[in-house]
């Protein structure tokens, strides 16, 4: 019987963009608590859970469990609100379209994404019942880039690791897929995602065909 294969999807900066509004809801966090931040470090929190997130804006301030508990429902809050107006168009181009000749070539597909709030925007994005399984930020304990979120969503699917090809946008991402011994394609500059077996610019450039013919992985 011929091995299952799979993709596994990170969803935000893969499936849809939404970077700038975890910036948006960190920077007004950040401002409120007199914390120095920008966009720039901005750019280090991709893929980054966020409890991880929080402790990296803190730098060297030091906060009991109950105040960092506080400013994480603070940012969520702001964050859940800028999506209230997300819709399917907020899908990235091409990214339906990926997921749908993922399928078609008869692969499982799953996301893996450390957001607690996966559901909720695959829900906003018409995208709930595009997915085999959803591993998220509620799933796992150790965030990438462990490579736990990757493997939970391969052991979801019932495929090897080393037949998962993952997407993902982020470095800690790419890292978390090389740990579980995954195939990788990393979305984004070389600066960011280089070290992934293959890399495209957007989503759109993916070519399933190119990354499955690889016979090198
Ligand atoms: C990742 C995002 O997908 O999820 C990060 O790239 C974010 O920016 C992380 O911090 C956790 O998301 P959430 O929705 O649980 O705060
Ligand atoms: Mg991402």
């Amino acid at each position: 019987m011929e091995e299952k294969r799979a993709v596994i999807f990170d969803l935000d900066g893969v499936l849809t963009d939404t970077a700038d509004f975890h910036y948006l809801a960190w920077q007004a966090l950040a401002d409120d608590e007199g914390l120095p931040f920008d966009r720039a470090a901005n750019e280090h929190l991709r893929g980054v859970s966020r409890r991880d997130s929080l402790l990296l804006i803190l730098g060297d301030r030091q906060v009991e469990e109950d105040v960092l508990n506080e400013m994480m429902d603070r940012k969520n809050k702001l964050y859940l609100e800028s999506l209230e107006h997300m819709g399917p168009e907020d899908a990235l181009p091409g990214a339906r379209e990926l997921v749908e000749d993922a399928r078609r070539r008869g692969l499982l597909v799953a996301i893996g994404s450390s957001s607690k709030n996966a559901r909720f925007v695959l829900d906003k994005l018409g995208l709930s019942d595009a997915f085999d399984a959803v591993a998220d930020g509620t799933s796992i304990d150790r965030a990438k880039p462990a490579p736990d979120l990757f493997l939970k969503a391969a052991e979801m699917l019932g495929v090897e690791p080393s037949s998962c090809i993952v997407v993902e946008d982020a470095a800690s991402g790419v890292d978390a897929a090389l740990a579980a011994g995954m195939t990788v394609v990393g979305v984004g500059p070389h600066d960011r995602v280089g070290h992934a077996h293959h890399r495209v610019d957007t989503t759109a450039d993916i070519d399933l065909s190119v990354v499955l013919a690889d016979g090198s992985r």
